[in-house]
């Protein structure tokens, strides 16, 4: 009992307008990518010409440490670090070991496409990450090359997983963003693939994030679907989720051999429990993955302002927090024209 009402004093618990809570932080640490996935940053938009965010403009990672660590005042305990792809910034290992040295985080993770991985997977345990998340879309690599606009190669990312699987950078988890026509019929080479490994494989419905896709609902494979698909091959059960708010529902190989994960924000959006901020990589603040604008920090961090005027904004921003986006598109088949910021900006 004393233990409970201790942790409810520090943890300094703000509800939004909907009533919940912020627990998870994801902190993009770089706009830039070495892929072009058709659905994130298709080639013909994001060309040599593209502009990115100026590097002056990147929280250090001694920025980034503060703002996380002030955020724990408002409840969160589990960061997740994204990009762009998080690798590609020289002093990763840094960001890594200021975020993991904060009082009260629990759990610091990393969303990459594997491409640098294997380099850098053992300085990343040394630093304090815990576990990595894989984005690989296929098996094939034909389809693989596709799926990241002709930039990625599949032995590089096979071996990054092996490097985080020897550091112990564990569980690891893949995902699969499924386009129709386009990787929905590797996706069972996939499981074949991963199955009776240890690593968790994910399929993510293609979503209408950013405005640059081209996104509509004929490309989008549902959970459902999958899950019969898959169910043809191998018997799955369902999983209970292992936290309130979890994004991924959570089905078990009937023959042991693991576990796979369906992110359903398109068929059957997960607002209601939506617990998550967003920190990009020039120092605002999203509360929505479809958010049209964010609240800017860095000039502030960048001025002197106190930690306490800090903490005071970010619970005014929390407070007023309505979105939920995924509940409100409904049955949308096409994408929205409102002006959303990209996802490889803001962090997936
Ligand atoms: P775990 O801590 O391992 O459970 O991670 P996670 O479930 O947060 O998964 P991850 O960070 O890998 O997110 C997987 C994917 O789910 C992201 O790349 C997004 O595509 C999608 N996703 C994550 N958070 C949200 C969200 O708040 N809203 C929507 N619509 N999609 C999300
Ligand atoms: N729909 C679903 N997932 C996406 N991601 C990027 N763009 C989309 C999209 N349009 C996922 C990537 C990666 C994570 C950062 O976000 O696959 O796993
Ligand atoms: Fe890069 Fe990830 Fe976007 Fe693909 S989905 S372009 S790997 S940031
Ligand atoms: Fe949260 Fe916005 Fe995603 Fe809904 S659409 S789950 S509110 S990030």
């Amino acid at each position: 009992m004393e233990g409970k009402v201790r942790q409810w004093q520090t943890s300094g618990e703000v509800k939004d307008a909907h009533g919940r809570v912020l627990r998870d932080l994801r902190i993009s640490v770089i706009d830039r990518c070495n892929y072009r996935c058709p659905y994130c940053m298709p080639a013909e938009i994001y060309g040599e010409s593209f502009e990115w965010l100026p590097r002056q403009h990147w929280l250090t990672p001694g920025e980034i440490k503060r703002v996380a660590g002030l955020f724990t005042q408002l409840g969160v305990n589990k960061l997740r670090i994204t990009g762009g792809e998080p690798l590609l910034r020289r002093d990763i290992v840094e960001i890594v070991a200021g975020l993991s040295a904060i009082p009260g985080i629990d759990d610091v993770a990393l969303t990459t496409n594997g491409t640098l991985l294997a380099e850098r997977a053992a300085q990343l345990k040394e630093a304090g990450l815990k576990r990595i998340t894989v984005s690989l879309d296929s098996m094939d690599e034909t389809v693989f090359s596709a799926m990241s606009g002709d930039r990625g190669e599949l032995g590089s990312v096979l071996r990054g997983i092996e490097a985080a699987k020897a550091a112990g950078l564990t569980p690891i988890k893949i995902n699969v963003v499924v386009q129709r026509g386009k990787n929905d019929h590797t996706v069972l080479d996939l499981l074949e693939h991963f199955r009776g490994t240890g690593v968790i494989v994910r399929f993510i419905e293609y979503m209408d994030v950013g405005t640059l896709n081209g996104w509509s609902l004929d490309e989008v494979v549902s959970s459902k679907q999958l899950v019969e698909l898959i169910s043809s091959r191998w018997a799955l059960e369902p999983l209970e989720r292992n936290y309130r708010g979890e994004v991924a529902q959570r089905y078990g190989f009937v023959d042991g051999q693991g576990e796979v994960g369906f992110i359903s924000s398109v068929s059957e959006p997960f607002c209601g429990d939506c617990h998550r901020g967003r920190l990009s990589a020039d120092g605002t603040i999203y509360t929505c993955l479809f958010a049209t604008q964010g609240t800017p920090l860095r000039e502030l961090l960048r001025s002197g302002a106190s930690d306490a005027d800090i903490v005071g904004l970010l619970q005014n921003v929390w407070r007023n927090r309505t979105d939920r986006y995924s509940e409100l598109r409904g049955r949308a088949t096409k994408r929205e024209t409102i002006s959303k910021v990209e996802m490889y900006r803001m962090g997936g």
